[in-house]
C-alpha cells in the first residue's frame, strides 16, 4: 500500500510530466515559426512521449487504489533566443526530471515500498536514454554551430534522430 507521502509525490510527478509535454510542444511550435521542421518533429514526438510518461504515473496511482490528482500546470516560455539555447534548456529540464525520479526512488526505498521501487525502474532507464539523446544534440550544436548552413545541417540531423526507432540511440550501445 502506498503511503500518503508517496501518493503526493507521484501526483507531483504527474504534473511535471504534463508540464514537460507542454514545454516540448511549445518548443516545437517555436521551431515551426523559425522554419526548423526537423527540430519541430523531434520535439513534437517527444511531447507525445511525455504524455505517455504522465499516463504511466496516472495509471499507477489509480491502480494502487489511490486518487490521481491533476494540478495546475504552469505555462512554458514561448520564445527562445536560438535553437542551441533551446536544447540546452531541454537538457537542463531532463536533468531536473531525473533528480525528481531519483528522489522518488529514494523515498520508495526508505519506505520499503518495493512495488513502487520496481515501477520506477523504467523511468530510471528512460531518463538515462533521454539525457544521452539530448546531450548528443547539444554536442552537435557545439560542433556545427547554430547559424546559417550549420543551423540547416543541425535541423536535418535532428530530423534523422527523430526518425530513429525506439531504443535506437547509439549512446545505449556505447554505454
Ligand atoms: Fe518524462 Fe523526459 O522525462
Amino acid at each position: 500500500m502506498l503511503s500518503k507521502n508517496l501518493v503526493g509525490k507521484l501526483n507531483d510527478q504527474i504534473n511535471l510530466e504534463f508540464f514537460s509535454s507542454n514545454l516540448y510542444l511549445q518548443m516545437a511550435a517555436w521551431c515551426v515559426s523559425q522554419g526548423l521542421r526537423g527540430s519541430a518533429l523531434f520535439l513534437g514526438k517527444h511531447a507525445g512521449e511525455e504524455m505517455m510518461h504522465m499516463r504511466k504515473f496516472f495509471d499507477y496511482v489509480n491502480e494502487t487504489g489511490n486518487l490521481a490528482v491533476l494540478g495546475k500546470i504552469e505555462a512554458p516560455s514561448a520564445d527562445y533566443p536560438s535553437l542551441g539555447d533551446l536544447f540546452v534548456l531541454v537538457l537542463e529540464h531532463e536533468r531536473t526530471v531525473t533528480g525528481k525520479i531519483n528522489a522518488l526512488v529514494d523515498v520508495a526505498l526508505q519506505e520499503k515500498d518495493f512495488a513502487t521501487f520496481n515501477f520506477l525502474q523504467w523511468f530510471v532507464s528512460e531518463q538515462h536514454e533521454e539525457e544521452a539523446l539530448v546531450g548528443e544534440i547539444v554536442g552537435m550544436v557545439k560542433l556545427v554551430g547554430g547559424e546559417g548552413q550549420g543551423l540547416y545541417l543541425l535541423d536535418r540531423e535532428i530530423a534523422s534522430i527523430a526518425a530513429r526507432p525506439p531504443g535506437g540511440n547509439p549512446a545505449d550501445a556505447a554505454g
